[in-house]
């Protein structure tokens, strides 16, 4: 039997800036644990990403850090490649949507997409900003709300009062970006995708999705049940896919680029093919056209919800359109919020933490664990100081930092450091091995469902269930009158420690791979256990040595919590 494909994509970050806690948490941290899962069941997994590169923020932010963009972004998608190694993240391949290939690729999508009867050009009428030289997307015409008078309304919703508006509707607009009043309304060509044409086989193709998680389905389905609307997929702007009609540009969109929604998702594929391209021997096709193997792959994709409408409606939209064998998503799993105390992480108000801040305070697997373990799985979730500490305290420092200690020191100080012989598995060992083998099998369906939460608690529990093995069978007593008892235990606990580390590996990576290595087991930890609890119970040769580690985890202080909540702000002030 051949090894199963499974391709899994996150959400493409922003190219402005490092992301917060709270993008990490919800696609790149749970790919990368499903990931490393998949890996070790012996899948044959692509996990893809790349920065998301086009739109006007990155030109604002290039102008703003007086750069031109192109040398932004090259900057910017270096920092968040090293900060995503940094945090453990393992990407076959991660790309940029500002690519030669996705350039091609989407420029290609357009253009079968018309072939097929789906593009129309249609005349919008636009704030264009004469002292910006530019016309300005809804969100940064800013100006009095005509509803509840909140000065300043954004053009596409009031902050204040959460009305839609259009950004004709403000009164005294200006630009967001000069401050300058000095706008008109101006006609602009655009093209539309017929989102409406398209309705019934994009409804279809989620009706057949029924093992879609529950939020992907809802918000799928709110967009389908109010109707599908054209989508605008050009927009006035330099910094972007140049849009073409039969190889040349297209007449009338010179000064036109593909909407950054249009081209993001398509770079999935575009980075499949960048990374193909690195490298003698890899087939990007077999991952992505049906008609070359790619009905064999199992796709993967993880976001948050906010994406969610554009991965149900908007890339299929461009998938069914081109009437070609692509592959589609056959797993869309979205999360909620991590949010910050009661409110949202900003940037602005120096509120949350980023993913570059959370490494100078403690290692990636800390963040890992928690971000894990407190998912915005089934609703958001907020965090804290005060719960961060506790749980990684506890989980970590207690019951798994102390477990790995405890059994590797006495090993050292009484068997000479070396996996000991003697004596065979009684009740006590029996009944763990059942214990452990119910939890195994637990924790793998929840760990392939992508129930990150289920799979954090199971994990946790294996965890557990070790510390009270090693408190009722007391070693250090057994030691005092029957050697061979507590050489069964220490063997036992050895081997649990072994285990933690294999099943620990995707959340905790790099301490999973210390403790492997104090027992020799390196090679272990690249394999998922089975569940067979006897089995996973008594894998460790005698007579190995083995090591105790330094300290896996330090407790956090409360003098820490107490400066980061200084440093970093706490709970949101009244706005
Ligand atoms: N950059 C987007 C965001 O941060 C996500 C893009 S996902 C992709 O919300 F589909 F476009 F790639
Ligand atoms: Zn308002």
């Amino acid at each position: 039997m051949s090894r199963p494909r499974i391709l899994i994509t996150s959400a493409l970050p922003y190219i402005n800036g490092i992301k917060h806690l709270g993008n990490l948490a919800g696609s790149m941290l749970p790919a990368d644990v499903y990931a490393r899962f998949e890996r070790a069941r012996g899948a044959e997994v692509l996990y893809i990403c790349a920065t998301d590169e086009h739109g006007t923020p990155a030109e604002l932010a290039a102008a703003a850090a007086g750069q031109d963009v192109r040398t932004y972004c090259d900057e910017q998608h270096q920092l968040q490649k090293d900060i995503g190694q940094a945090f453990h993240l393992s990407f076959d391949w991660f790309g940029r949507s500002s690519s030669p290939e996705n350039r091609a690729l989407t420029q290609h999508f357009a253009e079968v997409l018309e072939n097929n009867g789906l593009i129309e050009e249609r005349t919008d009428q636009m704030i264009y900003s004469i002292d910006d030289g530019r016309f300005l997307p809804d969100r940064y015409v800013e100006g009095t709300c005509p509803v509840c008078s909140f000065r300043p309304a954004r053009g596409d919703q009031c902050d204040n009062c959460g009305s839609l508006l259009d950004p004709t509707e403000l009164i005294e607009p200006y630009s967001a970006v000069s401050k300058s009043t000095n706008l008109e309304v101006r006609d602009t060509r655009h093209l539309y995708v017929l989102q409406t044409k398209l309705q019934d086989r994009i409804r279809a193709f989620i009706d057949s999705k029924a093992d879609f998680p529950a939020l992907t389905r809802s918000i799928a389905y709110k967009h389908l049940d109010e109707g599908l609307i054209d989508r605008g997929i050009t927009r006035d702007l330099a910094w972007g896919v140049p849009v073409t009609r039969h190889g040349a540009p297209r007449p009338g969109f010179e000064t036109k680029v593909f909407y950054v929604w249009f081209d993001a998702p398509i770079e999935y594929i575009a980075a499949t093919q960048e990374w193909a391209n690195a490298a003698s021997g890899r087939d990007w096709a077999r991952w992505w056209r049906t008609d070359q193997g790619a009905d064999d792959v199992r796709y993967v994709q993880v976001m948050g919800k906010d994406n969610v409408a554009f991965h149900t409606v908007s890339f299929p939209a461009t998938l069914i359109g081109s009437e070609e064998p692509w592959k589609r998503v056959d797993m869309l799993k979205s999360f909620n919020w991590l949010n910050w105390y009661g409110g949202k992480f900003s940037t602005s108000n120096r509120r949350g933490v980023f993913m570059d801040a959370a490494l100078e305070l403690l290692p990636a697997d800390v963040w890992r664990w928690y971000l894990c373990a407190q998912s915005p799985e089934s609703g958001d979730s907020a965090f804290t100081w005060e719960a961060f500490q506790n749980l990684v305290n506890k989980d970590l420092a207690d019951v798994l930092g102390n477990f790995v200690n405890r059994i590797l020191k006495f090993t050292e100080t009484r068997f000479d450091g070396v996996i000991p012989e003697g004596g065979a598995p009684g009740p006590l060992e029996d009944k763990l091995a059942a214990d452990v083998s119910e939890r195994l099998a637990e924790m793998t369906t929840a760990m392939a469902g992508l129930e990150l939460r289920r799979s954090a608690q199971a994990l946790r529990s294996i965890w557990v269930l070790g510390n009270e093995y090693l408190t009722e069978a007391a070693p250090w007593t057994a030691i005092k009158t029957d050697r061979d008892r507590a050489a069964v235990v220490v063997r036992t606990g050895l081997n649990l420690v072994t285990l933690f580390a294999r099943l620990s590996a995707p959340f905790i990576p790099s301490t999973a791979s210390v403790i492997a290595h104090a027992v020799g087991d390196g090679e272990g930890l690249a394999v998922w256990p089975s569940m067979d609890g006897a089995m996973e119970l008594d894998r460790l040769p005698v007579g190995r040595p083995v090591k105790a580690p330094d300290v896996l985890f330090r407790k956090i202080e409360d003098a820490q919590v107490a400066e980061w909540t200084e440093r970093f702000g706490g709970a949101p002030t009244a706005a």
